[in-house]
Order: structure tokens, then sequence, then C-alpha cells
């Protein structure tokens, strides 16, 4: 089954309109590999503008959302805020968001089902703490996580699997591809056992962790490793090199 290579940038709160503005103009003027889905992760306050500036071949998504259409939530946007900003993707249960701001499964979960029910996609994001990895739990913690995810989706092909493990985000200590491969393999196992054998098959998974120009071609050339969530080095003009890393 062929799954289409996706690389999502994470841009997380960096930037302004004068850097992200060239950023762009690079993006848009760059030979990107048609065959490979590209979105970028813009800070919430710049989706229309990024929607405005960049070429409509790539996708745009949010970095987050609240659980809920409307109300009084200071501080928080809705799926129908993002769509109306012309994205169609949000990033949810980023390893920031869990543990720099305390986000529960629970929580992820509801917000998973409500940019469904919007209409919108998700980056499901998953990803074992370094003690986590040191104690032999990875694997029963990311299936925990992604159980969440799964008893909340209904059509998994709006749903693109993000495996990060908390150690490789932004440590510059990338994880062997092996051992990423292994884990993409066990989770699509678990999807296969537990959700069904086609969405097993055909949920795209990602890797994401000190994803750079350097490492995105071993990486990518993974059975399981289906793309990239990128987050420095989306910021720069080597994440051309990311997205055309199968070429
Ligand atoms: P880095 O690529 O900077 O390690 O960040 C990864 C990440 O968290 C993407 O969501």
């Amino acid at each position: 089954m062929s799954r289409k290579f996706f690389v999502c940038g994470n841009w997380k709160m960096n930037g302004d309109k004068a850097s992200l503005g060239e950023l762009m103009k690079t993006l848009n003027s760059a030979k990107v590999d048609p065959s490979v889905e590209v979105v970028c992760g813009s800070p919430a306050v710049y989706l229309d503008f990024v929607r405005s500036t960049l070429d409509a071949k790539f996708g745009v998504a949010a970095q987050n959302c609240y659980k809920v259409a409307k109300g009084a939530f200071t501080g928080e946007i809705s799926p129908a805020m993002i769509k109306d900003c012309g994205a169609h993707w949000v990033i949810l249960g980023h390893s920031e968001r869990r543990h720099v701001f305390g986000e529960s499964d629970e929580l992820i979960g509801k917000k998973t089902a409500h940019v469904l029910e919007n209409g919108l996609r998700v980056v499901a994001c998953v990803g074992e703490k370094l003690e986590e990895r040191e104690a032999g739990i990875t694997e029963k913690v990311v299936f925990a996580q992604t159980k969440f995810f799964a008893d909340n989706v209904k059509d998994w092909s709006k749903v693109v699997l993000a495996y990060e493990p908390v150690w490789a985000i932004g440590t510059g200590r990338t994880a062997p591809p092996q051992q990423a491969q292994e884990v993409h393999e066990k989770l699509r196992e678990w999807l296969r056992a537990n959700v069904s054998e086609a969405v097993g098959d055909s949920v795209r998974i990602i890797y994401g962790g000190s994803v750079t120009g350097g490492t995105c071609k071993e990486l990518g050339g993974q059975k399981d490793i289906d793309g990239f969530l990128v987050g420095g080095a989306s910021l720069k003009p080597e994440f051309i090199d990311i997205i055309n890393a199968k070429q």
C-alpha cells in the first residue's frame, strides 16, 4: 500500500511577519517533490497571513486549539476559527502541550474529536520521555497515547500519526533510524490490532525530533516512516531538503 509522504513544519512560537514572509517566499519558489504533501504549522496569530502568503500547494496547520466551538475561553482558539483562516490541519498532543502546558490525554482526545467533527485534519503526536525509554516502557507509553486518539477518531484518512520521542525534540539527538522504525512498526501493528488492518496499512506515521537535511534521507528510507514533523529545521531553507528527502 502506498502512503503519500507527508512533511509538516512546526514553527512553534518562532518568527515574525518579516522572517516568516521570507521563509514562505523561499518555499514558494523552491523545487519541491510534487508527490509529497507539505504542511506548515503556523503560530495562531499568523494563520491568516500564512494562508494568504503560502502557495496553495502547501497546507497550513494550527499548532493547537480548544475542544469546543466558542465561548468564554480567554486565549483559546476553535477549529472553526482555524478553518475560517483557510487552514485545514491542527497539530494535537504535541509533547510541549503535554509536558510544558500539562495537557492530559483526556483533553487531547476531546480536542481530536472536536477538530475532526469540524472537518479539519489532525497531526496526532505521541512520544516517550527519556526516563520512559530507559525504563523500557516506550511501547506502553505510545500505545496508551495512541489509544486516546483512536477512541476519538472515526475516519483515519483525516489523521496523520506523529511519533516524536521527547528526548529527540530540539536536542540535536535524532533517533537512530532503526530505533524510530521499530516504534513506527509497533504503532502500525497496534493500529492493525486495535483499529483495523486497513487503517494499520494506510495511516501515515511520521517521525519528529531533530530531523535535519542530514538525517532525513536515512530516516525517510525506513519502511514505516512516512514523513516528518520538523521543528527547528522547518524555519530554514533546509526544510526544502527535508521535503525532498525521498528524491
Ligand atoms: P525539532 O525538529 O526542533 O527537534 O522539533 C521537533 C518537533 O517538536 C516538531 O513538532
